[in-house]
C-alpha cells in the first residue's frame, strides 16, 4: 500500500467526496489518473480540470479500479451501495455507521471510519479517524496523508471517541454559526444597523477564534484571564456562564451524541 495505490471515491461528486478528491489533487497527493470516482447521476463535474480522473457510474467498476475505497454517501443512502470490497480498504466517511457494520456491508475488515466537516472545502477541516486491527501501519500512514489534505487529521484510539467527535467537530460551522446568529439577532434589537451588526460579529468569531489558535493555549485560560481583567467582558462572561451556558452546550452536544449512536 502507498502513495501509489488508486482512491476511489464513491460519492466523489458530493460535499464531502469532492472537498476530499479535489484537496488530494490540488495538492498532488494523488495524481489525477489515480482518482476514480462514482456518482449515480454524474451531474456537475467539479474535476473538469483533471480529465484524467475516472467518473464511473458503476460502484462495482469503481471497487475493481481502486485500491482503496472511500465511502462518501449520505447515511440513509449507504444501502444503495451494493458492494463486495473483497477486502480492500475502506475509509468510511458516513456518519452513524460503525466500522463492524460497515465492514459487514462491503464485505472488508480493512476499515478506517473518519469524520470529517464542512471545512474541508477551504483545507480546514478537523477529520479524526479510527482504524480496526487489521489495517496495516502503511495504510495508516497512507490514511493520514489522505485525509490530512483536507485540513487535521487524527488517529483516534478507540472508535467510541468518534461517536462524540461526529457531535462535535462533524457539526463544523453550525455552532459557531448559532452563536453568531444568536449575537446578531441581539445587536439588531439593540438598534445596531444590520451590515455592521454582521461585520462585528463575523469579525468578533473569526478574529477571536485565529488568535486563541495562534495562542495554542486552553482557550479556558482566556476565559479566566478576561475575567480577572475585570473589564466590561468579566461582566458579560460571568452573566452567560451563571445563565446557565455550559449546561446548554453540554446537552446540545450530548443531543447531537445520542443521534450519532441512535441507529446501533
Ligand atoms: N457535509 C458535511 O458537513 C459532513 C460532515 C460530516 C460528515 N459527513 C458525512 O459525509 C458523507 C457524505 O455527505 P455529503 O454532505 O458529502 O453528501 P452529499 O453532498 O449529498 O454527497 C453524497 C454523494 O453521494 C452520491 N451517491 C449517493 N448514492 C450513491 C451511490 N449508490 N453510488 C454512488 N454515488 C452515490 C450522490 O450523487 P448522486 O445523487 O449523483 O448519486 C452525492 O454526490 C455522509 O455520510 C455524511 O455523514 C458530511
Amino acid at each position: 500500500m502507498s502513495q501509489a495505490s488508486v482512491i476511489g471515491i464513491i460519492g466523489g461528486q458530493g460535499w464531502m467526496g469532492r472537498s476530499l478528491g479535489l484537496a488530494l489533487l490540488e495538492q498532488d497527493i494523488v495524481p489525477a489518473r489515480q482518482l476514480v470516482i462514482s456518482s449515480r447521476t454524474g451531474s456537475g463535474d467539479p474535476y473538469r480540470d483533471w480529465p484524467e480522473v475516472r467518473c464511473v457510474q458503476d460502484n462495482r467498476e469503481l471497487v475493481e479500479l481502486a485500491d482503496v475505497i472511500v465511502l462518501s454517501v449520505r447515511p440513509q443512502e449507504f444501502d444503495g451501495v451494493d458492494i463486495d470490497a473483497g477486502d480492500k480498504l475502506v475509509i468510511s466517511l458516513l456518519a452513524m455507521a460503525s466500522c463492524q457494520e460497515v465492514a459487514r456491508r462491503v464485505a472488508s475488515r480493512r476499515v478506517v471510519r473518519a469524520m470529517p466537516n464542512a471545512a474541508a472545502e477551504i483545507r480546514r477541516a478537523y477529520f479524526p479517524w479510527f482504524a480496526t486491527p487489521p489495517v496495516t501501519d502503511a495504510e495508516r500512514r497512507l490514511v493520514q496523508a489522505l485525509l490530512a489534505s483536507c485540513g487535521t487529521a487524527r488517529e483516534l484510539p478507540d472508535e467510541r471517541d468518534l461517536d462524540f467527535l461526529t457531535a462535535l467537530s462533524g457539526a463544523g460551522p453550525a455552532y459557531p454559526a448559532l452563536l453568531a446568529q444568536s449575537m446578531l439577532g441581539h445587536a439588531r434589537q439593540r438598534g445596531i444597523a444590520d451590515d455592521i451588526a454582521l461585520e462585528a460579529v463575523m469579525q468578533t468569531l473569526v478574529g477571536g477564534s485565529l488568535l486563541l489558535e495562534k495562542l495554542d493555549a486552553d482557550p479556558g485560560d482566556m476565559v479566566q484571564r478576561l475575567i480577572a481583567y475585570e473589564g466590561t467582558t468579566a461582566a458579560g462572561l460571568r452573566a452567560m456562564l451563571d445563565g446557565g451556558f455550559d449546561e446548554v452546550v453540554h446537552h446540545g452536544l450530548d443531543a447531537a451524541h445520542r443521534a450519532a449512536t441512535s441507529s446501533r
